[in-house]
């Protein structure tokens, strides 16, 4: 999975460096092509003579080269990467990162990096305990960064605790997974419905409901990262998608929608439909503005289509069709009754009652029911974290 890979390699000052010579090692030995950054107090802890005769390439570590004036280019390493990777990566390192302090030639590679970043913190087990060390890990994670957590064993401080970088061949196993999941969906297309449905009902006044998208939006993006080829249509949303391999196609109604997404799925190898859509829309549209007078005001509402349960009659037995269940009561129930009417392959099922799930939060706790008959429950997660659940799910099948 390493193979032709192109990973920058930063280093920094802990005692852990030395460690730096054995990955590097373990990743050239894979076909993967290593460029060393190291911070100046990298260089106290692993001379860049060792780490440049094992690349067999310059040790990148200063803005310029004193002697000609060569400006190092920050920007084309990071342009250059297919990786980047801290490690050891120390608690100074962490802050710098977390907050933008670009003062090294290792930290304005990181803020310039296009490519996933990993990061292996190396340190003593205080350092790594403390609230800032971890506030500071946290926010990385948040800007979608991976951390590579440290073992717990025997620390340089002749502590024990957890603070030591993990090894080498466990580092690389990880890196190969990362690469090896970003190619399970290559070739496939798949359709992702998200967002609300808008209903009109006069020019300014519509029927809707509180999705925010996010659910949807995150299911298109981990799709999108492990190689699919992703339309996602969606209702009326606050969110932006910058994934290459997302198609966006904005709608508005239901009907729009019915229209995107059937007209679409036969190309499909999959879809999942993550949706609120209206069930009702108004039985007319009112070109005038409807006035207040006062009295009772009587809406007629007309049933919307069931898109999910119109592609669930399309469906190719080539093709997984999943959906989505929000439930107030008697949740595995009604989900199966819909898994089953709608022809679905599995649904997702999250409840009202759960604190941290449905519309507009940033988390999610889901049960997974197959048409096959299993549930597996998940705890809550971050809606992104959920979104790897599904479609490892999504793959079993
Ligand atoms: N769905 C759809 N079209 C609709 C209604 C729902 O495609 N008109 C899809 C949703 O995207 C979801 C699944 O069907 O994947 C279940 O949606 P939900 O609103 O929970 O179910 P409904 O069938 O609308 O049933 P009810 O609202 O009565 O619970």
């Amino acid at each position: 999975m390493l193979n032709g890979k192109k990973i920058v390699l930063g280093v920094t000052g802990s005692i852990a460096a030395y460690k730096a010579a054995f990955l590097c090692r373990a990743l050239i030995k894979r076909g993967a092509e290593v460029q060393i950054v190291i911070t100046p107090a990298g260089k106290e802890f692993i001379t860049p003579a060792t780490l440049s005769a094992l690349t067999q390439k310059p040790v990148v570590s200063e803005f310029f080269t004193a002697n000609d004036g060569t400006w190092h280019s920050h920007v084309d390493l990071g342009l250059w990467a297919d990786l980047m990777l801290i490690a050891p990566a120390t608690a100074s390192t962490i802050g710098k990162m977390a907050n933008g302090i670009a003062d090294n030639m290792l930290i304005t590679t990181y803020l310039s990096m296009k490519a996933p970043v990993f990061i292996a913190p190396a340190m003593d087990l205080d350092m790594y305990a403390h609230p800032s060390t971890q506030s500071n890990l946290e926010k990385l994670k948040s800007y979608g960064n991976y951390i590579i957590e440290p073992t717990t064993g025997f620390l340089a401080s002749s502590l024990e605790g957890k603070g030591r970088m993990e090894e080498p061949d466990a580092i690389v196993a990880v890196l190969e997974a990362y690469f090896e999941k970003k190619t399970q969906l290559s070739k496939k297309k798949i359709l992702i419905t998200a967002g609300p449905t808008y209903e009109k009902l006069d020019p300014v006044r519509y029927i809707s409901n509180y999705s925010s998208g996010k659910m949807g939006f995150a299911l298109a993006e981990v799709c999108a990262e492990r190689g699919a080829e992703v339309f996602l249509v969606s209702g009326p949303v606050q969110l932006t998608t910058n994934h290459p391999a997302i198609k966006r196609i904005d709608v508005e109604s239901a009907e729009e929608m019915r229209q995107a997404a059937t007209e679409l799925f036969p190309n499909m190898d999959a879809g999942i439909l993550c949706a609120a859509v209206a069930d009702y829309k108004p039985a007319g549209f009112s070109e005038k503005k409807i006035k207040r007078n006062g009295e009772i005001l009587n809406l007629e509402l007309v049933p919307n289509p069931d898109i999910a349960a119109g592609l669930g009659k399309m469906k190719r037995c080539d093709q997984v069709l999943a959906g989505f269940a929000l439930e107030t009561d008697n949740a595995v129930e009604n989900a199966l009754q819909k898994l089953q009417k709608k022809n679905l392959d599995f649904i997702v099922l999250n409840s009202l009652q759960d604190e941290g799930a449905g519309f507009q939060v940033d988390t999610n706790k889901i049960s997974i029911l197959t048409a096959k008959g299993e549930k597996t429950d998940f705890p809550l997660k971050q809606k992104k974290a959920v979104a790897e659940d599904i479609v490892d799910v999504l793959l079993s099948l």
